[in-house]
Order: C-alpha cells, then sequence, then structure tokens
C-alpha cells in the first residue's frame, strides 16, 4: 500500500473526505453551533511560535515518557471516539496501530467494538465512560472493563447535547437495516465512495450501529441512540458522584473535559489521578475557550497534584510539543487518527502516529532538546494574553503565562 502514506493529517482529511460518505465524514467533523470552539482549538496552536537553537543539539532525542503508568514511546495517546461506520475495523484497527506505535488507546464507551477484543489488541487500553445510567449500570461497566483488563479509567463530563450545527447535522440512522441501507445507498453509489463499500462489502455485513460497551446484564447490544437515550435522561453526576465512582475504581482515573482552575481543583478532591484539560474537540458547549488556552492555568493550579493531559486541535508533532511546552505531560488526538483510520485502516493510524512522532522529534532537533522532559514554557513564543485563566476567585482573565 506504499500510495497509500500520506505525509499530512491535512492529506489524510482530504482522502478521508474523498472516501467516506458525506454524511459519515459530517459526523467526524462534528463541532457544535456557530464551530467557534472547533475552529479556536486548531488556530491557538498557530498563535504559538518556537524560539529555536541552531548549535549544540543533542544528536539523540527521547521522545518516550510514562503517563498514569503507562510507558509510551511517545507522548500521544489515542483519545476515546466511536467510530462507528469509518471502517470495518473500527476501534480494532486504532488499538492495533497504537500497539504497534509503542501507545495507550482511550475506547469510548460509545464505541463499535467490544471492551474485550480491545484490550486483547492493546493491553495498554483506558477505558472511557459518560455518567449514564444508575449506579448499578455504572458498576457494571467498571467491573467489565477491569475484568477485560483496561489499565486506567477516563470519565468524559463535557457533553452538553448540542445537537446543532450551522453547516447542518448528518442524518445518523438508528439501525442499519435493509430500507436504511436503501435510503443511504445513493450517497454511497452515486457519491462515488467504491473503496469504502468494498470495505464492508468484504466482511459481507453493513456497518453496525450498536454499542457493545454499554449492554446491561441479560440485554443485547444496545443501538448507538438507545444508549444516548439513558445518557440523556441521566441527571449530570455531582462531585460525591465522582468521589463515589472513584473509590470504586482502584487504577487510574482521568476526568476529561476540563477548562477550569476551580473544577480541575475540585477533581483533584474528588481523586482524579488524571485529567484531561478539553472541549470535547469542540462538540459541546461553543464558545469555550481552546482547550490549549486554559491549559497552562490548570498546569499551574494543580500539575504538582495529578497528570495534566489536553486534547483539541493537534494536527501535527509542532502541536504536541506546543501543549507540552506549557506543562502537559502528553496529549490526546481525535480526529488526526479518525482521517488516519478512513483514509487507509490501521495503517493510517499508524501513518498519523509516525507524523506525530516525526514532528515531535523535528521540533525537539529544532529546539535543541535531547527529551520531550526538558521542554518549558521559554521554548516558546507566547503572545501577549494568550492564556486564559477560567474559574478563579477574581472570575476568568486572558493572561500571558510565563
Ligand atoms: C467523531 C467524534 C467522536 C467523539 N466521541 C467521543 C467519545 O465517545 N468520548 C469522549 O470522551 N470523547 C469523544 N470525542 C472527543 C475526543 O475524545 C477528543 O476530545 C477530541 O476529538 C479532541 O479534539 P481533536 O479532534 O481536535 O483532536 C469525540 C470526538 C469526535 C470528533
Amino acid at each position: 500500500m506504499g500510495g497509500a502514506w500520506f505525509e499530512s493529517v491535512r492529506e489524510a482529511e482530504r482522502r478521508a473526505r474523498r472516501r467516506l460518505p458525506r454524511s459519515v465524514y459530517k459526523a467526524l467533523v462534528a463541532g457544535s453551533e456557530r464551530g467557534q470552539t472547533l475552529r479556536e482549538n486548531i488556530a491557538a496552536f498557530s498563535e504559538l511560535g518556537f524560539a529555536p537553537h541552531v548549535a549544540g543539539a543533542s544528536d539523540t532525542r527521547e521522545l518516550s515518557t510514562t503517563v498514569l503508568g503507562q510507558p509510551v514511546a511517545l507522548p500521544v495517546l489515542i483519545s476515546p471516539t466511536g467510530v462507528q461506520a469509518v471502517h470495518p475495523d473500527g476501534e480494532l484497527a486504532v488499538a492495533r496501530a497504537a500497539a504497534n506505535r509503542g501507545t495507550a488507546m482511550g475506547l469510548s464507551s460509545f464505541a463499535s467494538k467490544p471492551i474485550e477484543e480491545v484490550t486483547a489488541a492493546n493491553p495498554q487500553t483506558l477505558f472511557q465512560v459518560y455518567w449514564s445510567g444508575d449506579r448499578d449500570a455504572m458498576l457494571h461497566r467498571l467491573e467489565r472493563a477491569r475484568k477485560a483488563g483496561a489499565v486506567g479509567l477516563v470519565v468524559t463530563l463535557d457533553w452538553s447535547f448540542s445537537h446543532s450545527r450551522d453547516w447542518g447535522s448528518p442524518s445518523i440512522p438508528t439501525a442499519m437495516d435493509l430500507r436504511t441501507i436503501a435510503r443511504h445507498a445513493p450517497e454511497v453509489v452515486f457519491g462515488g465512495k467504491w473503496r469504502y463499500l468494498a470495505d464492508y462489502a468484504r466482511t459481507l455485513r453493513p456497518p453496525r450501529l450498536t454499542v457493545p460497551n454499554m449492554t446491561l446484564p441479560g440485554q443485547s447490544d444496545p443501538g448507538f441512540f438507545d444508549a444516548y437515550g439513558e445518557w440523556m435522561q441521566t441527571p449530570k453526576a455531582t462531585w460525591e458522584d465522582l468521589a463515589w465512582l472513584r473509590e470504586r475504581w482502584d487504577g487510574p482515573f482521568v476526568i476529561k473535559g476540563i477548562s477550569r482552575v476551580d473544577d480541575a481543583r475540585r477533581a483533584v478532591e474528588a481523586g482524579a489521578t488524571g485529567i484531561s484539560v478539553s472541549t470535547h474537540g469542540g462538540n459541546n458547549l461553543d464558545g469555550t475557550p481552546a482547550a490549549l488556552r486554559a491549559l497552562p492555568a490548570v498546569v499551574d493550579a494543580v500539575g504538582d497534584d495529578v497528570e495534566v493531559l489536553m486534547d483539541g486541535g493537534i494536527r501535527r508533532g509542532g502541536d504536541a510539543v506546543k501543549a507540552l511546552a506549557l506543562g502537559a505531560r502528553a496529549v490526546l488526538i481525535g480526529r488526526a487518527y479518525l482521517w488516519g483510520l478512513a483514509a487507509n485502516g490501521q495503517a493510517g493510524v499508524e501513518n498519523v502516529l509516525d507524523i506525530m512522532r516525526d514532528g515531535i522529534d523535528s521540533a525537539l532537533m529544532g529546539l535543541g532538546k535531547s527529551s520531550v522532559h526538558q521542554l518549558s514554557r521559554r521554548d516558546l513564543v507566547i503572545p501577549e494574553g494568550f492564556g486564559r485563566r477560567l474559574g478563579t476567585r477574581d472570575g476568568h482573565h486572558a493572561y500571558t503565562p510565563d
């Protein structure tokens, strides 16, 4: 598949766009409302510059680190996403690619493959849950993840059920029955999506829209929208709920979706061992500042107490280096690997991780560093007022991280 190699995440996205049916492509673009946070997440990286050295650099550079107790070959992890209908191998292809490149994988509870198969493909799997259903349902999911060998739990809390987009939401079917296939066939056939069709034709079955990690005892796998409905009807978690959940999971426990300093402090009090500064890739409350802008204030507030990760807008290795220089221990990628998966399956995800690794290595070389652990804010050109400090006693501020 030599010709299938791509040199950038942008190119992977172009190929994904050509290959995927329009509705699947749009589901990955996602973003809510006017797309302000979606765009800001990416634009914020362009505002930061590097301050390179030209001589005296070491010949070898160390990219490996540990995240939540897991040794990883590079400080880039797979962020949890549901990848129904993107590729028949779905999260298994992603898990194998991550394992081959030596990194950990976040598995969404809305994923299309069961956790047992994913942990078998990549033992460094963190299971992601939403606060959905009653406490027994939550305990059942935790117990199953524990048995399957998940090495950590990620609790995502920032979803705001915002379902409208100015550029139109794709129609997502509730199940792939014959009627639905007939309805969606024109966008595949007349849209010329032959390679996509061929991938699924080889498996002799259409994309499955079930969520096998949301199954409750004695039930069959629920459909995506049945599980989504349960989640919508569940009252939002309180900090007491989260402390309760934390007590029932004895491994690494990450709270994902934090933007504010006060929430970061509460996450620490609730017993989190990690947090991810994240806006769900701009898919929830539109108008939330870019995760990258919120990162330094959160690092300054709780960076000694928990591992601070970030995700949102990372499209190249240099982006990961900027987040690390601002104080993140590692970053997670979402759309970047989804484009790779859509463009070329497992090899496409490996390709994206290689782009990340090479980009990090080259940025380290330019900055004269021999390890990702040497990065600091002094390596960056940070414009006045770049950061956003949300949720402090005296309000929310723009500020310059020092
Ligand atoms: C299509 C799609 C599905 C997602 N599904 C989930 C999910 O099930 N659970 C979760 O915690 N985050 C989910 N996310 C958010 C990602 O984990 C991550 O926070 C985000 O994609 C990072 O931004 P980026 O795409 O710019 O890298 C999803 C994101 C996308 C684009």
